[in-house]
């Protein structure tokens, strides 16, 4: 199956205005993984607040979101749940072969499979609740 540029076609994603987490929950430099499943199909994504030093803009409250899926060999990116950063915090890091994705836009710039982008999950803030936003 090709890599996704789009979070609906990724079979499994659950509608927009889907609850994903509270905003607050999140830390500077951490990430809420959030896992549907829908019989057999499974959809991961992730919602992660770049680092204050990382110096990038951020949807929703500071905060950014992308499927948790490597465009590279297609496996999860985080070495432990939640863990999405490279050690020196400038860029999301897959776990699997150290290819390197800016925050701004999931491109990657760094590793095995560069020029190739995470896929966005459009997310909104309110109240304090974080939602995927439409399209
Ligand atoms: S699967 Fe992510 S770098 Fe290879």
């Amino acid at each position: 199956m090709p890599y996704p540029s789009h979070w609906q076609d990724v079979e499994g994603a659950p509608p927009p205005g889907t609850a994903l987490c509270q905003a607050s929950d999140i830390a500077e430099g951490q990430a809420h993984v959030a896992t549907f499943r829908d019989g057999s199909l499974l959809f991961e994504m992730f919602v992660l607040r770049p680092p204050a030093t990382a110096g990038v803009g951020a949807d929703a409250g500071g905060l950014i979101a992308y499927v948790n899926d490597c465009p590279h060999a297609r496996t999860p990116l985080d070495w432990q749940a939640g863990q999405f950063l490279t050690a020196d915090r400038t860029r999301i890091q897959c776990a699997t072969h150290g290819a390197e994705f800016r925050f701004e836009d999931g491109l990657c710039v760094h590793g095995p499979c560069p020029g190739a982008r995470l896929t966005r999950v459009p997310i909104a803030v309110r109240d304090g609740t974080v939602f995927i936003a439409g399209g």
